[in-house]
């Protein structure tokens, strides 16, 4: 229906992101790799702490590899996380177990000024080796997906130094210094942009961009803060050379999916948990909609969780549509309710 259809393209996932309805649709889940997994855990104590395993490329590779062998979905997700960009930049980032990313809040506009764009490239070249082991050590038949946070999104954890329901910091920020805010959104751009064109030059096929707390701001603000940057690094992948189809991310606020899609120009809108069975059906008259389960009916399972499931499938089967979560997998999720949504969306 759109984008340059590819009826015969092996992988499933890239058929669906060209705009075909695909029966059954291609299933993946956001953190697919994770806690969840016994053997994530064992290799991620093997690799000591979060970033470690983030910068080792076999076990990265290793680990994105484990879902895909347990329950064989069509797309993989490299393994890394979106602070990669703020620690590559040279900001100081922790993960504290139990607790969440910590980081080195970001104060001034000196502290943008420090920003080392040129020494960011050492460490996306760790992570773009990740990639190119995969590519070579996935099925043949499974899409591999590159990914970065989205400008808005990672700004919130550089200057709140932390994951916050309200992200404050960064809106107090964004309102009293708005020029200064956004020489942080340019580079962020710009070197979000070089780190997904490193992904696909390594072998990425698809790309997402996770925009997970772009939830709370006013409209004027959701317009200057995750449309306009998310165009931009739009923009910046094309002058980049990079022609594969991108999923865009914006968690938490489903009046804007219309606008943020005819603005941004991405391949595919991921929706979260809100968006309603209406709103998914009319996206997907325009573009690949993705989504979006809830990760706790996941958790809980039984003939509620079946129930959604075909309500879900159902709903999209004449559409281009990926089978997806709402949000990404929790620890507390039985591995075996896994295997049971992937039958099911199978069948
Ligand atoms: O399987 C995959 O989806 C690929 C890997 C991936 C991770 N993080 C691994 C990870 C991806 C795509 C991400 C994205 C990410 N990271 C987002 C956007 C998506 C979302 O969840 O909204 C955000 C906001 C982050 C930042 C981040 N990283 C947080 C808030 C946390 C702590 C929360 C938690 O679950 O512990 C992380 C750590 C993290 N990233 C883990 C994993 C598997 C758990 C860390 C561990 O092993 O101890």
């Amino acid at each position: 229906m759109k984008r340059s259809p590819n009826l015969t393209h092996p992988r499933r996932m890239l058929q669906a992101l060209g705009g075909e309805a695909i029966s059954p649709p291609p299933i993946w889940l956001m953190r697919q790799a994770g806690r969840y997994l016994p053997e994530y855990r064992a290799t991620r104590t093997q690799a000591g702490g979060f970033l470690d395993l983030c910068y080792r490329p076999d076990l990265a590779a290793e680990v994105t590899l484990q879902p895909i062998r347990r329950y064989g979905f069509d797309a993989a997700i490299l393994f890394a996380d979106i602070l990669i960009v703020p620690d590559a930049l040279g900001r100081r980032v922790r993960f504290l177990e139990g607790e969440g990313p910590q980081l080195e809040p970001l104060r001034t506009r000196d502290d943008i000024a420090r920003l080392d764009r040129k020494a960011s490239a050492a460490k996306y070249a760790i992570i773009a080796e990740t990639v190119q082991r995969l590519r070579q050590d996935l099925p043949s038949e499974t899409t591999l997906i590159g990914f970065c946070g989205a400008p808005w999104t990672v700004a919130t954890y550089m200057i709140g130094g932390a994951g916050s329901s309200d992200q404050a910091a960064a809106r107090t920020f964004a309102y009293r210094d708005p020029e200064g805010f956004q020489q942080l959104i340019d580079v962020l751009v710009e070197t979000s942009a070089d780190y997904l064109a490193g992904q696909v030059a390594a072998g990425a096929d698809a790309l997402q961009i996770f925009d997970s707390w772009a939830g709370n701001l006013p409209e004027d603000e959701y317009r200057r803060w995750i449309i306009a940057p998310t165009k931009a690094l739009m923009a910046a992948l094309q002058a980049r050379g990079v022609k594969c189809p991108v999923i865009g991310f914006p968690r938490g606020n489903p009046l804007h999916l219309d606008e943020y899609l005819a603005a941004t120009g991405v391949a595919a809108i991921g929706c979260d948990t809100t968006v309603t069975l209406a709103t998914m059906k009319s996206l997907a008259a325009k573009t690949t909609v993705q989504g979006n389960l809830d990760p706790l009916l996941l958790v809980a399972g039984g003939g509620r969780m079946d129930a959604r499931i075909d309500e879900l499938v159902g709903a999209l089967r004449e559409r281009p549509f990926v089978f997806n979560l709402g949000h990404g997998i929790v620890p507390e999720t039985p591995p075996e309710h896994v295997a049971r949504l992937v039958d099911r969306v199978r069948r």
